[in-house]
């Protein structure tokens, strides 16, 4: 009998909602400090001590974010034994997609020759993936579905200026998946925290291309469709936010920090992920990092990190992993899984 409280299935007309698989690729190009040493006035020293980045890995010119999506998506797909066709629905959490419209979701469905899946994207920035898996997985709890595909995916590479010693260094490319379905005899989300505060949406934003700013030639003169950041003030509120939502879904299950065998941070910034497990109370042991080899890669970072910690064996059948994530909008939320 488990000793911790279980939000969902407390409400009986809600099932189990499992990850039956994962799945990850990043882009074969690694771009690394030294490289970015030659683009913009940086160094290897400021970027490691400021950032712990080493590298990241960077998109080819005809590989887009669908693309990244897919390869991702056909491996938790082996992972979880099933065929594309038995998808129900693919939600792709992105901040840059293929392009504004059709959906990301609908390029990946027909990549994947997933016939009879409903597709759409969501765009929650780097919270995107724990906001796709929140929304996807009441799509199983409540018999809607049996099969979701939760993919976070970005190619953000795209929208990152290359002259900005500011932002070049932090972003990478890449995407990870989530196979959602009720396994009536395995473990699942207990729970998830969302939330945000659009309040300080200029502190981290693309201004131009959408419907508020459309491109033209003076936009991209004056590199508006490019990512722009406060970083400092980000920094102070990724901090806040994180703690708070991992606090949140702790106390909903009736959990403390050491129960968790695994937390899965965001990947923006090592400082960051360290200040978090601090004010949790966490031991370095439970934190897994893997910002030095991939950079801030949005939507995907807690999607890559969740299957490499389940390919390296750091969680066995049973154990918590608690996943807490910050970005644009500003948006947070914290998942935990009992896997
Ligand atoms: O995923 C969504 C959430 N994103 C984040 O959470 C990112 C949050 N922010 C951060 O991770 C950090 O704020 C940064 C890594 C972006 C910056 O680190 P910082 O310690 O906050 O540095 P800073 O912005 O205070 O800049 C310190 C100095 C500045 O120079 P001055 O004005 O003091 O002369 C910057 O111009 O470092 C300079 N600087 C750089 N120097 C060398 C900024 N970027 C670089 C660089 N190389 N790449």
């Amino acid at each position: 009998m488990p000793v911790f409280a279980h939000p969902r299935t407390s409400r009986p007309h809600l099932r189990t909602v499992s990850i039956s698989g994962v799945g990850s690729y990043v882009p074969e190009r690694i771009l690394t400090n030294a490289e970015l040493e030659r683009m913009v006035d940086t160094s290897n020293d400021w970027i490691t001590s400021r950032t712990g980045i080493r590298e990241r890995r960077i998109a080819a010119p005809d590989e887009a974010t669908s693309d990244l999506a897919t390869a991702a998506a056909r491996r938790a797909l082996a992972d979880a034994s099933i065929e594309p066709a038995q998808i129900d629905l693919i939600i792709v959490a992105t901040i840059t997609p293929d392009m504004m419209f059709p959906s990301t979701a609908c390029l990946v469905q027909q990549k994947l020759g997933a016939v009879r899946a409903a597709a759409f994207d969501i765009e929650a920035a780097c919270s995107g993936f724990v906001y796709a898996l929140d929304i996807g997985s009441h799509f199983v709890a409540s018999h809607t579905y049996e099969t979701v595909l939760v993919i976070g995916a970005e190619k953000m590479s795209s929208v990152i200026d290359w002259s900005d010693r500011n932002t070049c260094v932090l972003f990478g490319d890449g995407a990870g998946a989530a196979v959602l379905q009720n396994r009536p005899e395995a473990h699942g989300l207990l729970t998830t925290c969302l939330g945000s505060d659009g309040a300080k949406a200029g502190l981290l934003e693309q201004p131009a291309g959408g419907s508020a700013c459309p491109a033209t030639a003076d936009t991209v003169a004056r590199g508006l469709h490019f990512l722009r950041m406060d970083g400092k003030e980000t920094f102070k509120n990724a901090v806040n936010a994180m703690v708070t939502a991992a606090q949140d879904a702790l106390s909903r299950c009736g959990l403390t920090i050491d129960r968790i065998r695994c937390i899965i941070p965001h990947q923006a910034n090592q400082r960051i992920v360290t200040a978090v497990a601090e004010r949790l109370q966490a031991r370095p042991d439970q934190v897994f990092v893997n910002v030095e080899r991939y950079g801030n890669t949005s939507a995907a970072s807690v999607a890559i990190a969740l299957d490499e910690v389940v390919r390296q064996g750091r969680v066995q059948r049973g154990d918590l992993i608690l996943m807490v994530v910050f970005g644009a909008g500003l948006t947070w939320g914290a998942a935990i899984i009992e896997w």
